[in-house]
């Protein structure tokens, strides 16, 4: 889409020191639901992932694994980037931190801080997190370890140091103005408390490894792994070209979506590296919070990391994203059990909604000659359930706005449920023989609520929702949110229905 007012959105740029798991899985659906959404409501979105290959952390890994650096973030990369046909993924783009384009901008930002006196030489002896990528103080540490549980090394060395303590007001008054910028609420308190607590100056290059982006005219210092990366957001975007582009188009990002693992480095970092080169902040940094798997964290010591690619093939993709987005508050953590992945397959996917579509349509199909039914005056059921599903979308839409996907399914399944009991209300099998015309009405009345909610939950289960507008004969191009207002055409030919969410049918037990 080409019109329509920019949407800029992005996911973390994953370490590839490990493949792919449901983590990761999790911001990347999260994101591409929220950019479906945005597209479907006419804007003009850009949704960025990509993969975070600097640092120490990557460079054991590559050792670890006998390889090359470059040849190990080649392998990996290309795992996170088949996330996109496994999961159904819209990406825009996808950056690497090892992209020339990348290199060039970060070495560039670098340039404009040092420009701007922000960045100064000096020495580092501090306590380091390999597996964080992230300096602590003394005071942070809990029983000689990161208060993530990390291990920590002392590490002292030449470096160059990032002016943050001069920005722990400009940051404050930056918060206070942009109450939006940080949500949920509860992480923002975090962050702001750590500014107000005091910053230090931040070390921006590492002397002791060599994987990462040279430090322009200073060579044997890479840049901070978080500098670099952080930097993906605009190198992507063209940066240092602002003045045209997609840098003017786009920046600032509309959302950074984020874990709540990593919210000190996009809402106290980044803003301030921006802000010292004299570059706009982005409006939004969202943290969402963490699974555990059937009540246990996920640890290698545990084995317990689940491949996307095994989810899927196990309870399909649509089934995945639903349960994702519908089974926890967005923002809280939670578990991902099997037993409450089913228990949504078969209560709200084929029970609910896929129940509601293949009764109304089977029906049509064998009862009401296969084609969209002729509809005569409402009654005020009919008119009520057409009033609910038309006043989706507006109260739909914050939800999305707000990252409150749990909740916009909520409201969505409330009309699913209000239509089921319609159906059973009116009872359209019985009026077959005492009143056809008032059958097509109520028949009418349903396929119009199905095609409402099939363009609604688009942006979560984009295959079930696709089939379900081919069985309802709606076109492509009327698929978006501006086609909600129109109405099937009566006497318009329905293909013959398949169901779209399948029960699950757990395996039988074999010995
Ligand atoms: N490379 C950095 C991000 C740089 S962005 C400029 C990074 N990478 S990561 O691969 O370790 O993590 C990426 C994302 O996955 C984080 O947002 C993190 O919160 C998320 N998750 C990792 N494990 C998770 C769970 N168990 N549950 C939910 N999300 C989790 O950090």
């Amino acid at each position: 889409m080409t019109g329509g007012r920019p949407y800029y959105l992005t996911t973390p740029i994953y370490y590839v020191n490990d493949a792919p798991h449901i983590g990761h899985a999790y911001t990347t659906v999260a994101c591409d639901a929220l950019a479906r959404f945005m597209r479907l409501d006419g804007r003009r979105v850009r949704f960025l992932t990509g993969t975070d290959e600097h640092g120490q952390k990557v460079e054991k890994s590559a050792r670890a694994a006998g390889m090359d650096p470059q040849s190990f973030c080649d392998r990996v990369s290309q795992s996170f980037r088949e996330i996109r046909t496994l999961l159904n993924i819209s990406n825009d783009d996808f950056i690497r931190t090892t992209d020339p384009r990348h290199i060039r901008g970060v070495q560039a930002l670098w340039e404009e801080l040092q420009r701007r006196d922000q960045i100064y030489l000096g020495r580092f002896a501090g306590w380091y997190s390999v597996r964080d990528e992230a300096f602590y103080e003394e005071s942070e540490l809990v029983g000689g370890k990161a208060p993530t549980g990390a291990d920590v090394e002392w590490v002292e060395e030449e470096n160059y140091f990032f002016r943050l303590s001069a920005w722990q007001d400009r940051l404050l008054q930056f918060y206070d103005k942009n109450p939006d910028f940080i949500a949920p609420q509860a992480r923002r308190n975090e962050v702001v408390s750590f500014v107000r607590g005091g910053l230090r100056d931040l070390s921006v290059s590492r002397t002791s490894f060599s994987w990462g982006v040279p430090v322009p005219g200073d060579p044997k210092h890479v840049v901070y792994v978080w500098l670099d990366a952080l930097a993906n957001y605009i190198t992507a975007l063209g940066y240092p070209e602002t003045e045209s582009g997609d840098y003017a188009t786009f920046w600032p990002a509309d959302l950074h979506m984020v874990g709540k693992d990593i919210i000190r480095f996009h809402c106290v970092y980044w803003p301030a590296f921006l802000m010292a080169a004299e570059l706009a902040p982005p409006k939004r940094v969202f943290a969402h919070g963490w699974w555990t798997v059937e009540g246990q964290k996920m640890s290698k010591s545990l084995g317990n990391f689940i491949p996307p690619q095994k989810l899927v093939s196990q309870y399909g993709v649509d089934a995945v994203r639903y349960f994702m987005l519908r089974e926890l508050p967005f923002g809280s953590d939670g578990d991902f059990s099997h037993r409450a992945m089913v228990g949504r397959i078969n209560s709200d996917l084929a029970n609910d909604f896929g129940n509601l579509a293949q009764r109304v349509l089977s029906f049509i199909n064998k009862n009401a000659g296969a084609q969209v039914p002729q509809p005569g005056a409402y009654a005020e059921p009919d008119r009520l359930l057409l009033q609910m599903a038309s006043s989706l979308l507006p109260s739909v839409r914050p939800c999305f706005e707000r990252q409150q996907f749990h909740h916009a399914l909520e409201l969505i399944w409330g009309v699913i449920a209000e239509a089921n009991r319609y159906v059973d209300a009116q009872a359209p099998w019985a009026l077959r023989k005492t009143d056809p015309a008032r059958m097509a009405t109520v028949l009418y009345v349903l396929v119009e609520v199905v095609r409402h909610v099939a363009i609604l939950v688009q942006p979560v289960v984009p295959e079930a929702a696709a089939k379900l507008l081919d069985q309802l004969a709606v076109p492509a191009e009327r698929r978006g949110f501006s086609a909600l207002d129109e109405r099937l055409v009566p006497g318009t030919a329905l293909p013959k229905p398949t169901g779209v969410f399948p029960r699950y049918v757990e395996a039988a037990e074999t010995s």
